[in-house]
C-alpha cells in the first residue's frame, strides 16, 4: 500500500524493489541506488505537491516509467526510464543535471561515453526547444551488470530541424546511410510522421545500438506495414497479430495518441537495421487497465509466455484495482530482429495521478459528439 506522505523517491523505489522481486532479480540495492541518483533532489518532494517539472516520461508527469521486456524464450528484463530534473526552470538546466548524473554513473559503472560525447552537443543547444532534453533508461537482467541508454530529443533545435539533426548525429556515428533508410520507410507522411527520439546504448559491447524513433499520427496498419518493409527478421504475420490483439482490431486507425516505429543500427553497419520495434499506446485504445492487461495476456498466451510474470509485475507497481483507472499500462511494444525478438510492457508509476477509466457511458457520449 502506497502511503501519501512518502516522497517521490520512496514511492518509486518501493515499486522498483517489488518489481525486482517480481522479475526474479536478486539485487534490488543497485537498481534503487541508480534510481535515487537519477532522481536527485526532486525525489525528496512529496507526490502530493505539484511536480516542479511537467515530465513527458508519463502522462501524469511522473519522471519515471518502468517496463518489463520479455524475450521470446521467456527471459525477462526490468527497465526504467527516468528524466533527470533540475530546479524546474527548463530543459537547459535539466540537461546540465543530466550530464552531471551521467558522469557519476559512468565513473561508478565504467560506462564508455565516446559516442555520447560525439553527439550530445547537437541535441543540447544553448536554447533548447521541446519538452525534454535527455532521458536515461537502465536495464536490469538476472546475473548481469546494468545497461544504460540515453535518449535525445530530435526537436531540440526546433521540429523543422529534426531530420537534419538526426542525419548529422548518424553521420557522426558512422551511420550515414541509416537516415535515408528510416526516412523512406517510416517518415513518409509530412507532418504526420515525426522523429521523436534518438537513443544510444551506452556500453562498449559489439551490439551497442543507435536507435531512431518515429511517431505515426493518424495512422493504421498500412503505415506500420510500410515501416517494417524489408527489415531483416521481421515476420509480417507477427506484426498483424500484435496489432490486432493490442489495438483490438486490425482495421483500427490511431487518431489519438500515435503509434511509433523504432529502428536500431549497429555502428559500422548502416545499411540494415538490426531491429525494428512497434509501440502501440494501449492506454488510448482501451476503456481501462483491466482491458489493457487482458489484451497483453492474450498476446503472451500466443507467444507461450508466462502470464504470472506480468501479473506479479503489475501488482508490484499498482495498489488499485485495474478497472479503476487507465494508463497504468502505457504502451505495449513488439520487438523484432535477427537476434532477439520479444514484447515489452510499459508500466506507469502513477506517483502523481491515476487517469479515470473511460466508462461505457462516457464513450457513448464521445461517440455521439464525434458524429455531430
Ligand atoms: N510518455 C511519452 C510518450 O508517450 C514518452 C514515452 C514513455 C514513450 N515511454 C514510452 C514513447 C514508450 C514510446 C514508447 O510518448
Amino acid at each position: 500500500m502506497i502511503v501519501r506522505s512518502l516522497s517521490l523517491r520512496e514511492h518509486v523505489c518501493a515499486q522498483l524493489r517489488s518489481l525486482c522481486v517480481a522479475v526474479g532479480l536478486a539485487d534490488a540495492e543497485t537498481p534503487v541506488s541508480i534510481l535515487t541518483l537519477l532522481l536527485g533532489a526532486v525525489g525528496e518532494r512529496p507526490p502530493a505537491e505539484p511536480p516542479i517539472w511537467a515530465s513527458h516520461v508519463s502522462d501524469d508527469l511522473t519522471p519515471v516509467e518502468f517496463s518489463l521486456a520479455i524475450d521470446e524464450d521467456g527471459s525477462p528484463a526490468l527497465r526504467m526510464l527516468v528524466e533527470p530534473i533540475a530546479d524546474g526552470s527548463g530543459v537547459l538546466a535539466n540537461n546540465r543535471v543530466a550530464r552531471r548524473v551521467l558522469a557519476a554513473l559512468a565513473e561508478r559503472y565504467d560506462i564508455p561515453l565516446d559516442k555520447f560525447e560525439e553527439v550530445w552537443g547537437l541535441f543540447a543547444p544553448g536554447e533548447p526547444s521541446g519538452r525534454f532534453g535527455m532521458w536515461f533508461s537502465v536495464i536490469f537482467r538476472r546475473d548481469a551488470a546494468p545497461d544504460f541508454k540515453v535518449y535525445f530529443n530530435p526537436s531540440a533545435r526546433g521540429e523543422e530541424r529534426a531530420p537534419a539533426l538526426v542525419a548529422e548525429a548518424l553521420a557522426r556515428l558512422g551511420l550515414d546511410a541509416a537516415y535515408g533508410l528510416v526516412r523512406d520507410r517510416a517518415a513518409t507522411r509530412p507532418e504526420l510522421d515525426r522523429l521523436t527520439f534518438f537513443a544510444l546504448d551506452l556500453h562498449s559491447r559489439s551490439e551497442a545500438r543507435v536507435k531512431i524513433y518515429v511517431s505515426h499520427y493518424d495512422a493504421g496498419l498500412a503505415t506500420v506495414e510500410r515501416a517494417v518493409d524489408g527489415v531483416p527478421g521481421v515476420a509480417l504475420d507477427r506484426v498483424r497479430e500484435f496489432y490486432s490483439i493490442i489495438g483490438g482490431d486490425l482495421d483500427r486507425r490511431l487518431t489519438g495518441l500515435p503509434s511509433l516505429s523504432s529502428y536500431s543500427f549497429v555502428t559500422g553497419n548502416p545499411d540494415v537495421p538490426n531491429n525494428y520495434s512497434l509501440y502501440l499506446p494501449i492506454r488510448d485504445l482501451v476503456p481501462d487497465d483491466e482491458a489493457a492487461a487482458e489484451r497483453v495476456m492474450t498476446l503472451m498466451d500466443q507467444w507461450g509466455l508466462d502470464r504470472p510474470l506480468l501479473e506479479r509485475s503489475i501488482e508490484a507497481v499498482c495498489a488499485r484495482r485495474l478497472e479503476d483507472g487507465v494508463g497504468l499500462i502505457a504502451y505495449a511494444s513488439l520487438r523484432m530482429g535477427p537476434d532477439r525478438s520479444g514484447i515489452t510492457v510499459y508500466l506507469s508509476s502513477e506517483a502523481y495521478a491515476t487517469m479515470p477509466p473511460r466508462s461505457g457511458a462516457r464513450t457513448a457520449v464521445q461517440l455521439s459528439q464525434a458524429n455531430l
